[in-house]
């Protein structure tokens, strides 16, 4: 379980993230919702260790992948992209297939479209293993049909190893319908929390309920 307890994050005088109290359950999947600003990179980056918070504590179980907000090519084709995070062959090859980027296995990456780049940049996270999977808006650069793709690889990667998901989204169908759970940040404030089911039915607050309006699901 991740326990996070009187967190805060500051620049300056501005606290841009303020978490009294959360616990996350093993293999949950929870999704971060909220405008531009609100937060969820930064919790997402206090998470995986590459921003120190100002105030509070955390407990994290076991290993992390990331996978950051801005996707990013190294050198080279789409394998050595992969391999570079230490997978096998095989399984780059299975990765590059299941997010139908297999037809470009020997291009230059930096030649890549940017939602080709984001599903190269899945592929190099999921072909580690983790008990914490911290995803930053997966699915931002994709078309309908990659989000569909990079929905169903997070899925089977979250049966095949058990692990826990954070992955903040803009998209209703990634807070919907690829997550137990959904958290809605206002300016660093959990301002709802419950299953998508009940935040849609019961948004909370006046504030969540005009944020859920604004996704016109
Ligand atoms: N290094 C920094 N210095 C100063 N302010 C920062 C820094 N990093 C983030 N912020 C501020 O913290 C707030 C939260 O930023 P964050 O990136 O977490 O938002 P977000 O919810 O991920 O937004 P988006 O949907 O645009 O990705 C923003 O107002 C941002 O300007
Ligand atoms: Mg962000």
């Amino acid at each position: 379980m991740i326990e996070i307890n009187n967190l805060k994050k500051r620049y300056g005088e501005r606290t841009v993230l303020d978490i009294p109290s959360l616990s996350i359950n093993d293999g949950e999947t929870l999704a971060l919702a909220g405008a531009n600003g609100s937060g969820k990179t930064t919790l997402l980056k206090i998470l995986g260790g590459t921003v120190k918070a100002s105030e509070g504590s955390f407990s994290i179980p076991g290993s992390i992948l990331y996978m950051p907000q801005n996707s990013y090519a190294f050198r080279g084709d789409l394998i050595r992209n992969i391999l570079i995070s230490g997978a096998d062959r095989s399984k780059a090859f299975e990765l590059l297939e299941k997010l139908e980027l297999s037809h470009l296995a020997d291009k230059k990456a930096k030649s890549l479209s940017g939602g080709e780049l984001q599903r190269l940049s899945l592929c190099r996270v999921l072909s580690g293993k983790c008990d914490l999977l911290l995803l930053d808006e997966p699915t931002s650069a994709c078309d309908a049909n990659g989000a569909e793709l990079v929905i169903k690889a997070i899925k089977d990667y979250q049966k095949s190893c058990g692990c826990t998901v954070i992955m903040s989204t803009h998209s209703p169908l990634l807070a919907l319908n690829a997550s137990d759970r959904l958290i809605i940040l206002n300016s660093g404030k959990i301002e709802a929390d419950g299953s998508p089911e009940e935040t849609l039915a019961n948004p909370g607050t006046q504030w969540a309920k005009s944020f859920i309006a604004g996704w016109k699901i």
